[in-house]
């Protein structure tokens, strides 16, 4: 039974922790589905100040909703298109402080204010991108670009 932690407050030891936390859940478990769902709920019940954590998978040359926690999403985001589509284009994290200044930016939810998405790539493919959300304009730092970096580097491998 997963605990409901109690996180220091120091943003690096806790991400240590979730990053602990993903592998525990992940042991022995080869099913993408239960590993992103779980994948989820544990950035979300870790996180504050976001309203949205969860997976778009590559499909047939589009991203496609998948494993989230937070209000109903698009379905279908096509490459190069919103924060998503362009990480997948770019293949490099995108971190949005403010998402009215980000050209084309997708909004699935009007209270979102700040995002990053990061590519998702498995052996040289894009598998697909985890997406967060947040109503605080500029929510994500540094810091939270590395980690978070860390957790899906931690993802391709469970997943590949
Ligand atoms: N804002 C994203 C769309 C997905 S939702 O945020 C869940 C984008 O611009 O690609």
């Amino acid at each position: 039974m997963f605990q409901a932690t109690t996180y220091s407050g120091k943003k690096v030891d806790d991400y240590t922790l979730v990053l602990k936390q993903l592998q525990a859940l992940s042991e022995d478990e080869k099913d993408e589905i239960a590993i992103l769902s779980n994948a989820s709920a544990l950035l979300n019940q870790f996180l504050s100040e976001v309203n949205w954590v969860g997976f778009y998978i590559w499909k047939e040359d589009q991203l496609v909703l998948g494993p989230f926690q937070g209000l109903p999403a698009c379905i279908r985001i096509p490459y190069g298109k919103g924060v998503c589509g362009t990480a997948v284009k770019e293949r490099k994290t995108q971190r949005v402080a403010d998402v009215m200044e980000f050209p084309g930016h997708i909004a699935c939810d009007s209270a979102s204010q700040s995002e990053i998405v990061i590519p998702i790539i498995i052996n040289d493919n894009i598998y697909g991108v985890l997406d967060i959300d947040s109503p605080v304009t500029n929510r994500f730092d540094e810091v939270d670009q590395t980690y978070l970096e860390k957790f899906v580097n931690a993802l391709e491998d469970l997943l590949s």
